[in-house]
Order: structure tokens, then C-alpha cells, then sequence
């Protein structure tokens, strides 16, 4: 058989340790893999490159992907569509393996419903694609991300000051909440409930007042504020910053952690998750699915119809937002307390 091999959006820890699975099953089977350049830009644009065991040795622990990506996503581009297909049946593909989010495996999703071939595996440090429960590249992010919260923490103590860092997460909460809950954050502010920077503030004089003198918030770039009028202008991290500083008087810094967050090489638990994916994906090509998304359940790697990425993103499930409520300070106690109003 004849494997397309994509890599689409942006990057994350892990992608290079899936490769090496796709491709090393598939070739031990007598399959052919190409490789696609820059996600779909490089399908429409016939970028590629054959891949073979040997040119993936020693890349299961190297951060990025050797096949590049982009954010491109073929049907905001008049004519990508057709070419994607010219592509398909140019090269004489059986089916394209697509790594992606929710962008490049929704346009999967539509390019499969017109009859290409197509199996999907989730990654996104964001890790949150709809219809599996874990993504590649988050797992790492999680640890990338609590280890600066760590940080922020000891120097935050020294100082005496209020530390908020913001971390990735357009849409959804999920590295703000694993990573703050494992670095004990105070706060977690994520764009699945909205916080109020007046209950918040409140909040941290109360806590600050019973004894501590540093404490550490931790936002994600797409968090829900509210009362942020007066402070509008700037990344989230930064309104919250600002917003606390004015609120409470308390001295505040800002880290953005970036980029740093979807760098570097995978976790021991992404390496297996990729590996375990690209295992499962030739298995699947070999099996005749199309319209497929491989998802992570439980210990399990299951096979999902590829629509199900579609409507949007998946959400922070009650229970951790339990959990993170919980290890927080309490917003409700200063009213309770009957705390001055900020
Ligand atoms: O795709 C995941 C993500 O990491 C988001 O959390 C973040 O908003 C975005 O990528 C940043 O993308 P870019 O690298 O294109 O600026």
C-alpha cells in the first residue's frame, strides 16, 4: 500500500515518536510511506518526500516534527480541495495518516467525506479534540508547564508578591488545570468559567490576610474574565495582572510561558501514546477504515468516526474542575467573612 503522511497546526512534543511508528510498522508490512511537508500545504503543493525506517531512526525522543508544519487548512484556499485529490490519486495514495488538532483532522473530516481515504490521530498540547480522551504532545506540556509554575512559586515566596502565569489554551482549560493543580496553584482562571477579577481579588486579600504572603494564579491564554473593563488591552495573563494588582495592592508579575510550552522533547507517557497511535493507524489503513479517528480511551486505543472532531472542542470534564475548585482559594469565604469590598 501507498501511505500519505501528514503533520498539520501546530506543533507538539511527540509527533516525531509517531512517525517512527507509522512508518516502521508500515514498512515491516511492505508498505510505502510519503511523507507531506507543512501539514496540508504541503498535500496541495505536492511537497513531499518518501520516509523509511532508516530515515526515522533515533527520532522518537526529538521534540517537533521532521516533517514541518503549518496552519493551513485547505478549505479557506479556493482550489486546495481539488488539489488535495489531484495529490490522492497523482501519487497513487491508498490513504493519507493525518496528525493534527481540531483544524487539520476537521478538514479530514470533510475531505473524507469526498471520498478520500483518511485516518486521523489527535495531538495538541491543548488536548482537546473531540472524541478521544488524551492528545499527543499534552502530557509533556503538562510537565513543561508545572516545572515553570514550580519555579514562579519559589521566587514568587522570596519576594512576597502575587505570581500569575499564563499558559496556553485558546479555548479550553485543559494545561491550566493539570499543570496548575499539579504545581499548586491558588487560582486556575480557563475559558470554560468565567472569573471574576473583584471575587478573586477578594479573595487573595482574605488568604494573604490569614498568613500567606505569596500565592500563584495560573490563566490560560482564552480564560473568561469578568470585571476586566477598566483594565481591557493585553493577553489574559496580563489583564489579570493588572486587574489583581489594582484591586488588591499586592506587588504582581507575569510569566507567559509561550511557545517553551510546545517545545522540546516528549515524555516518556507521549512517546508511548504516539507510538501506540501509529501502530494502531496502519492497522487500520491495513483494515480498509477511511473516515477513521483513532482515540485514546482508557488504557485503549479505539477507532472513532473521524466527524466526531467536528463541532468544536472538548471541554474540561466537571470532575477536574471539581478538583482544581478545591485546591483553590475559596472565592465565596470573603463575603462570607464579610471582608471589605475591593
Ligand atoms: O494549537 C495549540 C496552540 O498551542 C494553542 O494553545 C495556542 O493558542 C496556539 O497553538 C498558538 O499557535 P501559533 O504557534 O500558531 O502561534
Amino acid at each position: 500500500m501507498r501511505i500519505g503522511l501528514l503533520t498539520g497546526g501546530g506543533d507538539c512534543p511527540g509527533l516525531n515518536a509517531a512517525i517512527r511508528a507509522v512508518v516502521r510498522v508500515a514498512q515491516d508490512s511492505g508498505d510505502q510511506v510519503l511523507g507531506f511537508r507543512h501539514g496540508w500545504r504541503g498535500v496541495v503543493e505536492g511537497e513531499s518526500t518518501p520516509l523509511t525506517t532508516q530515515q526515522t531512526k533515533g527520532i522518537l525522543q526529538s521534540g517537533g516534527t521532521i516533517l514541518r508544519t503549518a496552519r493551513y487548512h485547505p478549505y479557506e484556499h479556493e482550489g486546495a480541495t481539488e488539489a488535495v485529490r489531484a495529490t490522492f490519486e497523482r501519487e497513487r495514495l491508498d490513504c493519507f495518516v493525518v496528525l493534527g488538532g481540531d483544524g487539520t483532522l476537521g478538514a479530514a473530516a470533510l475531505l473524507a467525506e469526498t471520498g478520500v481515504r483518511i485516518v486521523g490521530i489527535p495531538k495538541t498540547i491543548d488536548n482537546d479534540v473531540l472524541g478521544t480522551e488524551r492528545c499527543i504532545g499534552f502530557a509533556t506540556a503538562v510537565a513543561t508547564a508545572a516545572e515553570a509554575v514550580d519555579r514562579v512559586h519559589t521566587t514568587g515566596e522570596s519576594h512576597d508578591r502575587l505570581m500569575v502565569v499564563e499558559v496556553m489554551g485558546r479555548s479550553t482549560g485543559w494545561l491550566a488545570v493539570f499543570s496548575g493543580i499539579a504545581a499548586g496553584a491558588d487560582a486556575i482562571c480557563i475559558p470554560e468559567q468565567t472569573t471574576s477579577l473583584d471575587s478573586l481579588s477578594a479573595a487573595f486579600r482574605s488568604r494573604h490576610e490569614a498568613g500567606s504572603t505569596s500565592s500563584v494564579v495560573v490563566v490560560a491564554e482564552g480564560a473568561a474574565i469578568a470585571g476586566a473593563e477598566d483594565d481591557a488591552g493585553g493577553t489574559k495573563g496580563a489583564i489579570v495582572a493588572r486587574g489583581l494588582e489594582r484591586r488588591t495592592g499586592f506587588e504582581v508579575r507575569l510569566t507567559i510561558l509561550g511557545h517553551v510550552q510546545r517545545g522540546g522533547e516528549p515524555t516518556a507517557l507521549d512517546r508511548l501514546l504516539a507510538t501506540a497511535f501509529g501502530v494502531a493507524a496502519i492497522d487500520a489503513v491495513h483494515d480498509g477504515c477511511t473516515a477513521t479517528l483513532l482515540a485514546a480511551i482508557g488504557e485503549e486505543t479505539v477507532r472513532v468516526p473521524l466527524g466526531k472532531v467536528r463541532p468544536g472542542r472538548r471541554p474540561v470534564p466537571p470532575s477536574m474542575l471539581a478538583l482544581a475548585k478545591r485546591m483553590s482559594v475559596p472565592r465565596e469565604v470573603p463575603q462570607a467573612l464579610g471582608c471589605r469590598a475591593p
